[in-house]
C-alpha cells in the first residue's frame, strides 16, 4: 500500500473561504478520494494560517485579542468545507500549541546548523502582503503591485535566514528531481527566480508579539511566512513523533495557486535543506479562478461564498464544475452562464438521463428487478479503456481529464440505448442484456465519480440496488467489467440533476 499525503495552503483567516479557496480545496480533496479508492493509506491536511500583522491589526480595528479574532474566523473555513463534503483529515490552525512547538523546533534547528544570522533590516513593507518589497519591484510611486497602496517604510533588528547558501542546492534539486513543481512552466518560473541569485530573508519581526516566538531571544517573532510553511511537516508528527513522520515526508503532494510560487518552490526546500530535512517531494501550482477577467479575492466586491453557490446548484454540481471546468493550472473564469451550462450537458442530459431511462425501463420491462450485464457488451471495452485513462488522470493531476473521460462511457453508454431502443423491445433476454450492462455502466461510473461527487455516487450506487458504499470500493478490481450481479431492485426516483431553465 502506498502513501498519500496531500495538502492545501493554509488560508488567511481575513474573512469567510470565497469560491477561489474552495477551488484548491476541492481538487485537494478529489486527489484525497481518489487515492483512497485506490486504497491508498492517505493524509488529507488544510487549515488556517492565523499570525501576521494583517490578523493584529484586523483584531485591533474590532478591539479583540488576536486569538478571540482568529477563533471566531477559523472555524468558518472549517464550517465551509464541511459544507462542500471535504474529507480533510486534519485541520490545523497556526495558533496551537502543537504548532508554535514544531516551528521552534525546526527553526531552532536551522539557526543550529548556522544559517540564521542577526543584521538590521530597512525597507518598504507591504502589511497585506505580509512582505517587504525591493524598490524595483514596486510601481511608480512606490505602490505595492498587488495592492496599489503605498508601502510604510520599516527598519528592524532582525535575524536572516541564509536563503543564498541555497542557490546551487536548489539548482541541484530541481536538475535531480524534474517532475517535483508541475506543471512545467511553473518549474521553470522557480528555477529561473533561483537562478536570477537569491537574497538573504529576515524571517523574525520585534514590531509585533502576535506570532510564534524566537525560542533564542524572546524579543522576537516568527515571521508568519516562516512560521506557516512549517505547518506541513507540523501536522504529521515533526519533533514529537519521528516515525509518523518518517512515513509521510518527504513524499507529500502540495497544492497551491500561482502566486506562492516563490514561497513554496524556493524558500520552503530551502528550509528544509537547512534544518536537515528532504525538500518536499511534489508541488502542484494551480491557476485563479476569475471575476470578470480579474483574480476573485477576499477584497473583490464580487467575491462569492461556496455556500451560496452549493444552495442554488448543489454540493455535488459545484464540485463537478470546479474539477471539470477550470483544469489545474490554467486560469478559469467563473460565471453563472458556465456552472449552469456544465450542469445541463453533464449531469443533467448525460448522467442523470441515463440513470432515470435505465430505472424507468427497468421498471416497464424487467419489474424493477436489474438484470446482469452482457459479458460481451462494447460497453466492457469503453470501461475498459476509460478506468485507464482516468487512473492516468488523476496520476497526472489532470481531474478534469479524468472526468472528461467518465463522461465518455456515459455518452457511448446512451448512445447503445438510443440505437438498441430497450424501451421498444419486448420483455427477454436481448433487452436484459443491453439494461444489465447499462446497469454496470452506472455502477462502475458511481465509483469513478466518487471522487468529484460523493453523495451522487452514493445516490446512483443505492438506487441501483447495491449495498455498501462506492467509496468503500477498491479500483482498479472494483471496476472489472461484470460486477453487477443482476437481481437487485432497481429505484426509479425523482430526477438525480433535474434540468435547470436558466
Ligand atoms: N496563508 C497563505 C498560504 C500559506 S501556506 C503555508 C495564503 N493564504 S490565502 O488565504 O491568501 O490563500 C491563498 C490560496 O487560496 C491560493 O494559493 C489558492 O490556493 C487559493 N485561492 C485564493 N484565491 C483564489 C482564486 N481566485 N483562484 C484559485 N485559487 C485561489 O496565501
Amino acid at each position: 500500500m502506498s502513501r498519500y499525503f496531500v495538502t492545501t495552503p493554509i488560508y488567511y483567516v481575513k474573512d469567510a473561504p470565497h469560491v477561489g479557496h474552495a477551488y484548491t480545496t476541492v481538487n485537494a480533496d478529489a486527489l484525497a478520494r481518489w487515492h483512497r479508492l485506490v486504497g491508498d493509506d492517505v493524509f488529507f491536511l488544510t487549515g488556517t494560517d492565523e499570525h501576521g500583522q494583517k490578523v493584529a491589526r484586523a483584531a485591533e480595528e474590532q478591539g479583540m485579542t488576536p486569538l478571540d479574532w482568529t477563533d471566531q474566523l477559523s472555524p468558518r473555513f472549517a464550517e465551509a468545507w464541511a459544507g462542500l463534503d471535504i474529507s480533510n483529515d486534519d485541520f490545523i490552525r497556526t495558533t496551537e500549541p502543537r504548532h508554535a512547538a514544531a516551528v521552534q523546533q525546526f527553526l531552532g534547528r536551522v539557526h543550529e546548523n548556522g544559517y540564521i544570522y542577526k543584521d538590521t533590516y530597512r525597507g518598504l513593507y507591504c502589511v497585506p502582503c505580509e512582505r517587504y518589497y525591493a524598490v524595483d519591484e514596486l510601481l511608480a510611486g512606490n505602490l505595492c503591485p498587488d495592492h496599489h497602496i503605498p508601502l510604510e517604510e520599516l527598519e528592524e533588528e532582525n535575524y536572516f535566514f541564509k536563503l543564498s547558501a541555497f542557490e546551487q542546492p536548489l539548482i541541484d534539486w530541481y536538475a535531480a528531481n524534474p517532475d517535483v513543481v508541475r506543471p512545467e512552466s511553473k518549474r521553470n518560473e522557480a528555477l529561473s527566480f533561483i537562478k536570477g541569485g537569491l537574497n538573504d530573508i529576515s524571517i523574525t519581526r520585534t514590531s509585533i508579539d502576535w506570532g510564534v516566538r524566537v525560542p533564542w531571544d524572546d524579543d522576537h517573532v516568527f515571521y508568519v511566512w516562516y512560521d506557516a510553511l512549517i505547518n506541513y511537516v507540523t501536522a504529521i508528527g515533526y519533533g514529537t513523533d519521528d516515525e509518523r513522520f518518517a512515513g509521510w515526508w518527504p513524499s507529500v503532494h502540495h497544492l497551491i495557486g500561482k502566486e506562492i510560487i516563490r514561497f513554496h518552490c524556493v524558500w520552503w526546500p530551502a528550509m528544509c535543506m537547512a534544518a536537515g530535512i528532504d525538500p518536499p517531494g511534489h508541488v502542484q501550482v494551480h491557476g485563479w479562478l476569475l471575476l470578470g477577467g480579474a483574480k476573485m479575492s477576499n477584497s473583490s466586491v464580487n467575491r462569492i461564498a461556496p455556500a451560496d453557490l452549493a444552495a442554488e446548484y448543489g454540493v455535488d454540481p459545484l464540485r463537478y464544475h470546479l474539477l471539470r471546468d477550470v483544469p489545474l493550472g490554467s486560469d478559469g473564469e467563473f460565471s453563472a452562464e458556465g456552472i449552469s451550462a456544465r450542469y445541463n450537458s453533464d449531469l443533467a442530459n448525460n448522467l442523470g438521463n441515463l440513470l432515470s431511462r435505465v430505472a424507468t425501463v427497468v421498471g416497464s420491462k424487467c419489474g424493477g428487478v436489474g438484470p446482469a450485464p452482457d459479458p460481451g457488451s462494447r460497453l466492457a471495452t469503453v470501461a475498459g479503456e476509460v478506468l485507464a485513462e482516468a487512473s492516468a488522470a488523476w496520476e497526472a493531476g489532470a481531474p478534469h481529464l479524468a472526468l472528461e473521460s467518465t463522461w465518455r462511457l456515459i455518452r457511448e453508454t446512451n448512445a447503445e440505448l438510443e440505437s438498441a431502443e430497450p424501451w421498444k423491445g419486448a420483455p427477454g433476454p436481448a433487452v436484459d442484456a443491453v439494461l444489465g450492462s447499462a446497469l454496470e455502466v452506472l455502477r462502475i461510473v458511481a465509483i469513478l465519480v466518487v471522487p468529484a461527487m460523493p453523495s451522487s455516487a452514493e445516490a446512483i450506487w443505492g438506487r441501483i440496488g447495491l449495498d455498501g458504499s462506492p467509496a468503500e470500493q477498491r479500483l482498479p478490481a472494483a471496476a472489472a467489467w461484470g460486477g453487477y450481479p443482476g437481481g437487485l431492485p432497481v429505484e426509479k426516483g425523482a430526477p438525480l440533476f433535474p434540468r435547470r431553465k436558466d
